[in-house]
């Protein structure tokens, strides 16, 4: 299993080189030009529904829509709600990721998480079970994410959660605050999570307190954020781990296509094949209706709608991405035709 991943990372690192050197950089008009024209396309779908499962995830405005690009330099294309904030749920998770490999190496990501997809859905308890060796699986689903919080280095649970926010703000490039009704909703429902949890403890793949562990990882989740923050996030990846705003290096370069492959096979969850062959870019969904796409070494596209299909993903930000994706031809495989 460890190979197949290898090999799809070293196909990342491959597309890398290809899309830098071989694609035209759009213009300031057309990057302004495909998000407005992504962005009418697709306002009045109305397709899927608000999360439920956290109570006051429904009483999110559904109507909102965002979309926008964040530029290597720091470069802003938007249309419509791009400053809401939302909760960013699991957009989080690569960032938390990335906090742990910075930490301890890129290396821990496979020893002590897993980076398989699981073709589960987000919240899967079986993938615990079929995945006797790696458990959490990967840092993008729920069991992961939970593990990897849970191996951040910190000296007690403020400690802990400090430094998950300062990560996040960090790659956002401005000071981020938690949606405490939104913790409190999460918080108090969580008994899903709260038992993968237990369970990653009881077979060892767990590496703190279980509790303190769901704590720091449902306030993580509700952390604040706008489509233009998901978006700014994005690029300093696409930059290589320095925020295009504050120039801060947030992350290891080196540990960046790494960190872009698991994005590519995992962050759709069970979508995460047909988002591949569609748009053709690393991306991470959550279920606030935030996505972010990383065009490697050029920008990301960022986008918010609350309502989600089946698996959890924002039906108009999917579509909107999609299409940018398509029209710039910037696939990392290269350019897909739709
Ligand atoms: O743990 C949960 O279920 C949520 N805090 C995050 C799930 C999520 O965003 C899945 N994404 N599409």
């Amino acid at each position: 299993m460890k190979s197949s991943t290898t090999l799809f990372a070293t196909l990342a690192v491959a597309a890398f080189g290809f899309t830098s050197v071989h694609a035209a950089d759009p213009s300031p008009k057309e990057l302004q030009r495909v998000v407005n024209e992504a962005h009418a396309r697709y306002k009045d779908l109305r397709d899927g529904k608000n999360a439920d499962y956290i109570p006051i995830l429904t009483k999110t405005p559904s109507e909102l829509f965002g979309v926008v690009i964040a530029t290597k330099d720091g470069k802003i294309y938007a249309a419509g709600d791009v400053d809401y904030k939302f909760s960013i749920q699991s957009v989080s998770k690569p960032f938390t990721a990335a906090l742990v490999m910075t930490q301890q190496g890129p290396t821990v990501l496979e020893e002590k998480i897993g980076v398989e997809p699981t073709g589960l859905p987000f919240n899967s308890r079986l993938a615990i079970e079929l995945y006797k060796e790696e458990r959490s699986v990967n840092p993008l689903v729920n069991a992961g994410a939970i593990a990897a919080v849970s191996l951040v280095q910190a000296s007690s649970e403020a400690d802990r959660w400090n430094k998950v926010l300062g990560n996040i703000s960090d790659f956002a490039g401005t000071p981020l605050t938690v949606l405490e009704d939104v913790y409190e909703s999460e918080y108090t429902t969580a008994f899903g999570n709260r038992a993968i949890a237990n369970l990653l403890y009881n077979y060892e793949r767990l590496y703190s307190d279980p509790e303190e562990a769901m704590r720091v990882y449902t306030r993580q989740c509700s952390i604040g954020v706008s489509a233009r923050d998901l978006a700014m996030m994005g690029a300093t990846l696409a930059n290589l781990g320095v925020n295009p705003l504050t120039r801060k290096r947030v992350m290891n370069a080196n540990d960046v296509p790494e960190l872009l492959a698991v994005m590519a096979t995992a962050g759709f969850y069970d979508e995460s094949g047909e988002w591949m062959y569609t748009a053709g870019l690393p991306a991470k969904t959550g279920v606030g209706g935030g996505i972010v796409a990383v065009v490697p070494g050029k920008f990301a596209i960022a986008a918010f709608s609350p309502r989600l299909n089946e698996a959890g993903n924002s039906v108009r930000s999917l579509n909107a991405i999609r299409d940018i994706a398509g029209e710039l031809g910037v696939g990392v495989f290269g350019p897909n035709p739709r």
